[in-house]
């Protein structure tokens, strides 16, 4: 495994949608054990593709210690209720801030193994896959929060 750099708010690669993968490969597995150890150095609970260069659609999400999600090529299926989050992003350093998050989701995706999964999140589960599956379409929680603000300390 190697960890990989993280990108930053400002490079155009936080913008652009990414790509399906498709079959899930050696390589697939290869980038989803890279950006959970990248995930981890910098002390995330979630990580996206394009955060590491990468423009294709995975994510990997860590919403409590030893619990890993991986999800390729993900699919919302259904939303329900709202719940207000303080967020940060791991390509937005320094930054905090409030955005509005669905208490529930039904969300569909390729595991590790490729093997097609549904997971039914809420509370802290479902705001780290929303905001893990914005990344895939290019958009920020910066984007969608109105108070961001510098993480004091
Ligand atoms: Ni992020």
């Amino acid at each position: 495994m190697a960890l990989r750099n993280i990108v930053e708010i400002g490079d155009p690669i936080l913008r652009k949608q990414c790509r399906p993968v498709g079959e899930v490969t050696d390589r697939t597995r290869m980038i989803l054990d890279d950006m959970v150890e990248t995930m981890r150095n910098a002390m995330g609970v979630g990580l996206a593709a394009p955060q590491v260069g990468i423009m294709r659609r995975i994510f990997v999400a860590e919403p409590e210690e030893g619990r890993v999600m991986y999800m390729v090529d993900p699919e919302i299926i259904t939303m329900e209720g709202e719940q207000e989050s303080e967020e940060g992003c791991l390509s937005v350093p320094g930054k905090s801030g409030t955005v509005i998050r669905p208490e529930k989701v039904t969300i569909k995706a390729k595991d590790r193994d490729g093997k097609e999964q549904t997971y039914e999140l809420e509370g802290f589960d479902a705001v780290v896959v929303c905001h893990e599956f914005d990344h895939l379409e290019g958009v920020l929680y910066v984007d969608k929060a109105e108070d961001v603000h510098d993480i004091e300390g």
